[in-house]
């Protein structure tokens, strides 16, 4: 498990050039990035096939010491946690909309001996993750409407995560707060400082003409942040 209290940065592979898979998870490996996100996207709960186990297996292979994160956006995910977990996820995230025994889900994913994490869409309710939130290690706040990488960041997550990290304290629960959407240099530091873990970034890392570069200057953003909260 990869703990840190620094703000982590989580490049989403949906943004990757796929004929260079393996070289760009490299270069996020040899650039201080530990957390690679994966977006698996069933067409139903999303309007969007991404890909499937196989591609988080070979991230595995490309970063056998990487952090994998995947952000399950299917319905039923339960019939796929083993495949992902064989597959080499450290964390599986399940949408709160996208099963009707979330805390079930959450459970069959702990029993797996890895972190669960629990995805909500831009227009439900904060609160309602409240029963669960408990008995998970990270909530993903999305920051876009699932479904495509490269779309507009709302700015009403910043309140969200606000509402989050009070209800942390309230109920002295330790989950990471995730930020997945639209995330770049433009607001990275105001989300650290509004109180996110993780930072998720498809095109404004894999979209970087020098992504090394890009990994270094949203690194810098998050850390110059972090002092400034301190
Ligand atoms: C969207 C995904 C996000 C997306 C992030 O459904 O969950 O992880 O890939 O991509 P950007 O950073 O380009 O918005
Ligand atoms: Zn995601």
């Amino acid at each position: 498990m990869y703990t840190t209290d620094k703000p982590i940065l989580a490049p989403s592979i949906l943004a990757a050039d796929f004929t260079q898979l393996g070289n760009q998870i490299s270069l996020c490996a040899d650039n201080g990035v530990k957390w690679i996100h994966c977006d698996i996207m069933d067409g139903h709960f999303v309007p969007n096939i991404s890909y499937g186990p196989m591609i988080v297996e070979a991230a595995r292979r490309a970063y056998p010491d990487g952090f994998m994160d995947v952000h399950l956006m299917i319905y039923n995910p339960d019939l796929y946690t083993d495949a992902f977990v064989l597959a080499g996820a450290d964390l599986i995230s399940v949408h709160v909309e996208a099963t009707p025994h979330l805390h079930r889900s959450i459970q069959n994913i702990r029993s797996k001996g890895i972190q669960a994490g629990v995805a909500i869409n831009p227009a439900t309710p904060i609160g309602s993750l409240e029963p669960i939130l408990p008995d998970v290690d990270l909530v993903v706040v999305m920051s876009v409407n699932p479904g495509f990488g490269g779309q507009k960041f709302i700015e009403q997550t910043y309140s969200r995560v606000r509402e989050l990290v009070q209800l942390r304290e309230t109920l002295k629960a330790t989950f990471r707060i995730e930020i997945d959407g639209g995330v770049g240099a433009n607001n990275i530091k105001q989300l650290v400082q509004a109180g996110a873990d993780v930072l998720v970034a498809g095109s404004s890392v894999f979209g970087a003409d020098d992504i090394p570069k890009r990994i270094k200057e949203l690194q810098g953003l998050m850390d110059e942040s972090k002092s400034m909260t301190i």
